[in-house]
């Protein structure tokens, strides 16, 4: 009884035609009444009401949405409806949507208010929750998107998903915008040089222009640095692969000759200075066949001390590790000819490129994110509280990684196109790197404290990681509730294919806050300090030390003066522009 205000937040109109209008319930605990409204067709924007209802309400628990259904049936997104009232009540009750409106079916939004299943009185939610889980789990499927890797959406292409995970038009326009704007870039740059080769670094110049940022330009005026070499294993674009040496690598064969180095790094083991970064994941991958070129890939190993200061250097490089076919392979010294040590670093750089991108950004963060972006829309009703928590941050995951099955890792996408594991190598290490993902390896106190970067000041990632982690664990309000459990089967059942089986020795608790932050993606403001380091560094960091595939002359280097690089730099230029790219349009497009 008496005059209700209604606030309609709209989103975005797929058109903008003249059918604007919506029929709108509201629906009280004591009745309901009818309203007509009539919408402009604006975006992000939002329209105030006001409509006289004869009858007492009692207070509100849903709003209810039915669009105009005309021949030319203009889509909606709604963001939230607001009510005020009756009368002079001025407190606003709040009903999120953040849905297409379309079609003849009558949308229900309960109050906006979170609630866990069973601890609510008003059995109306109850019932209301049931519904949308089973109007979900028909929209959003699982698929197998490759044998032995986290199941996906069912989703072959963009246009497959459901509307309400789709790009809107202008996160769609900025991201096709920046592929294209990249590609131009890509192709001038190819033609810019074509007719030359690169035989000096300072070549690398020709195509270090365009698309850069401050991060690439201070990158660029000291990559050669065995500085930055070891400070990007602490705080780059992959902080992931570096361990404390708890003893020698069993791999690191020291001939005859090296015995100072040998004592050298005996030192560095007894003060807990010595550092490894490992990339045997990569042994036996099989290497990109590009347009006839054979392609080739290292699984390198490099030996860091910790200076005093925080400083984290070099100190040995072995490019493959031994085989009983081969001689012991060569080892490569900071004392070298300089460009031996610093295509041995580069080597580095392109095994660093394979293993963060394939196995910490593509599996670790994007693919985990859809398994649980899945589960979530499968298993948790918007009323959840870790719904409304995570449902901002996985709102575009979906047609990220959609895309990027179909353009990015398809068969003849761009990385069999440019990338040394691409061709069917970045399956297989993928496959490899599923196998070693157990929750201990996701969970960043467990993680840092197993590869002993702990208490390190000059580990900057390690510290930014736990100081998120703390900020979210303290948020246990989810234990023991019966829908988080379900979701949590179904990301470790479901999703990621029994990955309970690999998680030992970790208590329970610990999985919801590690889902908690695994979820938080990359496409938004807000993330976990790995999703950061490893999406948004990607640009910057790629353009100038990370290539796709390391400059060569007919295979990986060896030890002593080299001849110089004459690589056509168009070839490797515009490869690693067309990848990095790419990944650039995903973090900000
Ligand atoms: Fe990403």
């Amino acid at each position: 009884m008496g005059r209700y205000r209604i606030g309609v937040a709209t989103g975005a109109w797929l058109f903008s035609g003249s059918h604007n209008r919506v029929q709108l319930w509201l629906v009280g605990a004591r009745g309901e009444a009818r309203l007509e409204l009539r919408l402009r067709p604006a975006r992000g924007q939002e329209e105030e009401f006001e409509r006289d209802v004869p009858k007492d309400l009692g207070p509100l628990q849903f709003v209810k949405l039915r669009k105009h259904h005309s021949l030319v049936d203009d889509a909606w997104f709604c963001d939230c409806i607001t009510v005020r009232g009756p009368g002079a009540c001025e407190e606003a009750t709040f009903f999120p949507c953040y849905r297409w409106v379309q079609g003849q079916d009558v949308l229900s939004l309960p109050e906006g208010t979170a609630r866990l299943a069973g601890d609510n009185a008003l059995d109306v939610f109850q019932k209301h929750r049931e519904k949308e889980l089973k109007e979900r789990r028909r929209l959003y499927c699982w698929a197998t998107w490759k044998e032995g890797l986290p199941r996906t959406i069912a989703a072959e292409r963009q246009d497959d998903l459901p509307p309400n995970s789709r790009f809107h038009e202008e996160k769609r326009l900025d991201f096709e915008w920046a592929l294209k704007a990249g590609a131009l870039e890509t192709v001038l740059k190819r033609v810019y040089t074509l007719l030359s080769s690169w035989s000096r670094l300072e070549d690398f110049d020709q195509i270090f222009w365009g698309q850069k940022s401050d991060l690439a330009e201070r990158v660029h005026r000291c990559w050669r640095d065995d500085e930055l070499f070891g400070y990007q294993f602490l705080n780059g674009a992959n902080p992931m692969v570096l361990r404390r040496s708890a003893s020698l690598p069993s791999r690191l064969v020291l001939p005859s000759g090296t015995e100072a180095l040998g004592a050298q790094l005996e030192r560095e083991l007894q003060s807990g200075s010595l550092f490894e970064a490992d990339f045997s994941l990569l042994d036996g991958i099989p290497a990109n066949v590009i347009r006839g070129e054979k392609q080739y890939l290292a699984a390198p190993l490099v030996m860091l001390q910790m200076r005093p200061e925080g400083k984290l250097l070099p100190v040995v490089i072995q490019i493959q590790p031994p085989s009983p076919s081969c001689p012991a392979p060569p080892l490569f010294l900071p004392s070298d000819p300089p460009l031996a040590w610093l295509l041995a670093k580069i080597w580095v750089r392109n095994s660093d490129f394979q293993v963060h991108q394939l196995q910490y950004h593509l599996l670790s963060t994007h693919l985990v994110a859809e398994v649980i972006a899945v589960a979530t829309m499968r298993c948790l009703p918007g009323l959840h509280p870790v719904f409304k928590l995570l449902i901002p941050h996985i709102r575009y995951t979906l047609e990220i990684n959609t895309r990027a099955r179909s353009q990015l890792i398809s068969e003849g996408g761009i990385f069999d196109k440019a990338v040394s594991t691409g061709g069917g190598g970045h399956v297989h290490l993928l496959r490899r790197a599923m196998a070693q993902l157990t929750y201990r390896s996701l969970c960043p106190p467990d993680d840092l404290a197993a590869r002993g970067l702990l208490g390190i000041p000059s580990a900057l990632y390690a510290h930014d990681a736990l100081r998120l982690w703390e900020i979210i664990a303290r948020d246990d309000v989810v234990r023991g509730d019966p829908e988080l459990q379900a979701w949590c089967r179904e990301i470790t059942e479901v999703g990621l294919c029994q990955a309970q089986d690999r998680a030992t020795h970790e208590a329970s608790e610990s999985r919801s806050h590690l889902l908690l932050l695994k979820t938080i993606p990359d496409t938004q403001g807000l993330s976990s300090a790995e999703t950061l380091a490893i999406n948004l560094y990607c640009h910057p960091l790629a353009q100038v030390t990370d290539a796709p595939n390391p400059p060569q002359h007919g295979g990986p280097i060896r030890p002593g003066p080299q001849p110089g690089w004459d690589v056509p730099g168009s070839r490797w230029g515009s490869r690693a522009l067309l990848v990095v790219i790419f990944l650039h349009a995903i973090q900000t497009g």
